[in-house]
């Protein structure tokens, strides 16, 4: 049976059939097909047409519709996180966490959406404003076309949808050709809804598709996450819109001499450089350890990553999968052959089985490598010694992206320093920067994109300032 896909809110099927298959083993995870042309023109001017009424559908409304969605994925959590794996390969110890992440996320939303209600302004403050107060509110810029990306086919998405509902934003939104059908999923709870007709659509279409529903002036608002060349080429199509782009990353960690706890950094280390075989943008792909811990980090990162367990992602003892696909896994390879024959040194791992990369450790990596320089994407990190926290920093930063970083120490002023010197996003103080709590503010500066995402920051990015100045009062 095809799987809908969900036009203006009614399931809806075409001719055009889409297979997905594991990247584990090829198994037939669902079938669905791709939205129709009239399809596709059905969800935009559904949305464009519902625009002005949900912007005023009162919050109650939103935010019953957001819990539903929050306490029916908790209630199928089991289910998602299965068809999460089965689609994507991504281990089903993560495709629980990112389940649990995406409740928390439409739950936040709801709450957000209760309290979104502006400040006021008091104008008085000259003596021709007397008795003037503003009142300043956030209106939707309009209806968005939410382009989500394959590494966390749930959470990517509620990221997206979660954030526009509450703000009372219609949404269109594209998964990624790979990973359509937990979005598809998460349609059907949406369906369960009172949502207005308009107010969202979940349309797996071909990328190509993709650059039209961009251009469409009747979704004012694009709210991309993917690669950098993609995310760029949206941009400068549409330079008139408001979009937002979060795009990849070189993640690093830096562990200052003061950390005295060198297992438990090497542990999170190893984990969160091969999480999802590395397929997250703050996975950690570069470390920078003080010379005086080097030695020891070095040591116990190689003894974490050699305990990770590879293989099939449907058991839960598993911590690292397949890539999306076999290129992708070939890629990877020719970027950790390069590394090796420019004089890196291989410490654990370093092969391929069809598309699975082993967790792999690279020490001595000359500059220019593309597994320093570029966003790996898969299970590789690359450890160096360095003489001072302040060379680590100016490494970090020695990057044309800047998603997060993390920094392992104790001092807090370092801590205040590193969050001033390094040029990311954000900065985790204590742990990899491979930690995301749903409610922070969360994107790059750099190459690494532009705008917010985090429930909250994305409400407010997806909307615009309006004011209201009254007269004449008493004040
Ligand atoms: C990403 O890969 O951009 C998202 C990372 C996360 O949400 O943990």
């Amino acid at each position: 049976m095809s799987t809908p896909y969900w036009v203006a809110g009614q399931p809806a099927t075409s001719e055009d059939r889409v297979e997905v298959r594991s990247p584990h083993d090829g198994a037939l995870a669902g079938v669905t097909s791709h939205a129709s042309a009239l399809d596709v023109e059905r969800a935009v001017s559904a949305a464009h047409a519902a625009a002005g009424g949900f912007a005023v559908l009162p919050a109650h409304a939103r935010a019953a519709a957001l819990d539903h969605v929050s306490r029916r994925l908790a209630e199928r959590a089991d289910e998602v996180a299965a068809l999460i794996t089965a689609e994507s390969g991504k281990p089903v110890r993560w495709a629980r966490v990112e389940v649990s992440r995406a409740v928390s996320v439409f739950r936040w939303a709801a709450e957000e959406a209760r309290r979104f209600s502006g400040e006021l302004q008091r104008l008085d403050t000259d003596p021709a404003a007397t008795g003037r107060l503003a009142l300043v509110r956030r209106v939707p810029r309009g209806p968005v076309l939410g382009i989500a990306p394959f590494n966390f086919p749930l959470n990517l998405v509620a990221h997206k949808v979660a954030p526009a509902l509450a703000v009372g934003a219609p949404i269109v939104v594209k998964p990624a050709p790979a990973t359509p059908l937990v979005a598809l999923l998460l349609g059907e709870l949406l369906a369960g809804t009172d949502l207005p007709a308009g107010s969202w659509s979940v349309l797996p279409v071909p990328n190509e598709v993709a650059g039209a529903l961009a251009e469409d002036p009747r979704l004012p608002v694009v709210s991309f996450t993917g690669s950098g060349p993609v995310g760029y080429s949206i941009q400068e199509r549409v330079p008139r819109k408001h979009v937002v782009l979060e795009l990849g990353g070189n993640a690093a960690a830096v562990v200052c001499p003061d950390w005295t706890d060198l297992d438990f950094a090497a542990s999170r280390i190893a984990t969160f450089a091969m999480y999802q075989g590395g397929q997250s943008c703050i996975s950690v792909q570069r470390v920078y350890a003080h010379r005086e811990v080097y030695p020891e980090l070095e040591r116990a990162v190689v003894a974490h990553v050699r305990g990770l367990g590879v293989g099939n992602p449907a058991d839960p003892a598993t911590d690292v999968g397949p890539l999306i696909d076999e290129a992708a896994a070939r890629r990877v390879q020719e970027w950790v052959d390069e590394a090796v024959a420019a004089g890196a040194r291989v410490l654990t791992g370093g092969r391929r089985a069809g598309a699975v990369v082993e967790p792999t450790v690279l020490a001595d990596v000359p500059p220019g490598c593309r597994v320093v320089d570029e966003e790996v994407f898969g299970p590789v990190v690359v450890l160096a010694a360095v003489d001072s926290t302040e060379e680590a920093f100016d490494r970090v930063n020695a990057s044309r992206f800047g998603l997060q970083a993390g920094v392992f120490t104790h001092d807090v002023r370092l801590a205040f320093r590193a969050s001033v010197r390094l040029a990311v996003g954000g900065v985790v103080v204590g742990d990899v920067p491979s930690f995301r709590a749903d409610q922070m503010p969360y994107g790059g500066v750099k190459e690494s994109g532009s705008g917010r995402e985090g429930v909250r920051a994305a409400m407010e990015d997806l909307t615009e300032q309006r004011v209201l100045v009254l007269t004449g009062l008493e004040l």
